[in-house]
């Protein structure tokens, strides 16, 4: 314990040792605050929500193959946007829910995983790996739910479209009160997995899976109060993608949230359509900025709040 103690006040010494005069006294005063209190008791109640999800993981990597893509998947590589240049040789999927990058490090220090491919076989011409993760790690999950959404969500229906393996509808049940979670997923076996999560886990009174594609529930999308869209490109072709947002369009009821994971002109203008879209939806301020300090969010911009008009 005494160790303990004189390491903490160590590595505290070394964060403010980086600060000068006028951050110091900052520091000082938000630590003799009641506000210093509520940040750190909202730290702790997202490290024990985030150990809940852990255990869900480990189930799931039982599940899945290494590269979690399922045997019954078309991935269909971009031909527009910015991940155009990806393609089979140049790409590797490293689920980012399952593994985060402390873990991917080790996965290669293991040799269990390359960050590297050959250009030419038996040579030392290598070209570094784009990496690319058709789920939402664990991180943007918490960011997305306790700062950019509104912190009171009973009553209200959270919609994932694409729910995949199910970690956006895991992260709304432990860092939300929202009643009603529903994730619609086109394949099968992601579905399996996802019922069999949510019934060993016992989270079935607020989430529910649909197996379908989501053009056929129109009626689920326009009761939506938040919709979450990871970006579909690497399951649907060009036309289809468009299709899909001329739906969302039409479907998607005014006042409710919209999520996505690249800004609305960077979805859009590579299929060609942002111009018909161009009023649809508002950009919306986080909803609970107080709860940045619980995270690096800079290493999180990438995340988008809409609200439709
Ligand atoms: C990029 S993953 C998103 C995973 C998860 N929503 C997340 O953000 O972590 C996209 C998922 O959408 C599913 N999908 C693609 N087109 C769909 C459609 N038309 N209807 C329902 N699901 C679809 C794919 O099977 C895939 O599992």
């Amino acid at each position: 314990m005494f160790v303990d103690i004189i390491n903490a006040k160590s590595r505290l010494l070394d964060v403010f040792a980086d600060l000068d005069d006028d951050e110091l006294i900052a520091m000082e005063q938000w630590i003799g605050s009641k506000q210093y209190k509520k940040d750190l008791e909202n730290k702790k109640s997202l490290i024990k929500s985030d150990e809940a999800i852990t255990k869900i993981v480990d189930v799931i990597k039982g599940m899945v193959p290494f590269e979690a893509e399922m045997a019954s998947e078309k991935i269909e590589y971009p031909i527009v946007g910015d991940a155009a240049d990806c393609n089979k040789v140049n790409t590797r999927h490293v689920d980012e829910f399952l593994y985060d990058e402390e873990q991917v490090q080790e996965l290669v220090k293991d040799g269990k995983l390359s960050r590297h491919y050959c250009i030419d076989c038996n040579s030392q011409n290598i070209k570094e790996l784009t990496y690319i993760s058709h789920s939402k790690s664990r991180l943007q999950l918490q960011y997305i739910y306790k700062v950019l959404l509104p912190k009171d969500l009973e009553c209200k229906l959270i919609l994932d479209v694409g729910s995949r393996f199910g970690g956006v509808l895991y992260g709304a049940y432990y860092f939300t009160n929202a009643s009603k979670i529903v994730g619609i997923e086109l394949n099968k076996e992601c579905c399996e997995v996802q019922e069999k999560i949510i019934s060993q886990f016992k989270m079935g009174k607020r989430i529910q899976v649909v197996n379908s594609d989501v053009l056929n529930k129109g009626d689920l999308v326009a009761k939506s109060d938040v919709c979450i869209i990871n970006c579909l490109d690497f399951f649907v072709s060009t036309e289809e993608h468009k299709r899909l947002w001329y739906f969302f369009k039409e479907h998607l009821k005014k006042g409710s949230y919209v999520v996505l994971d690249r800004s609305i002109v960077d979805t859009l203008q590579p299929l060609d359509i942002f111009d018909e879209f161009a009023d649809w939806l508002s950009v919306s301020k986080p909803m609970q900025l107080e709860n940045e300090i619980l995270f690096d969010v800079e290493e999180l911009h990438q995340l988008y709040l809409y609200i439709v008009n």
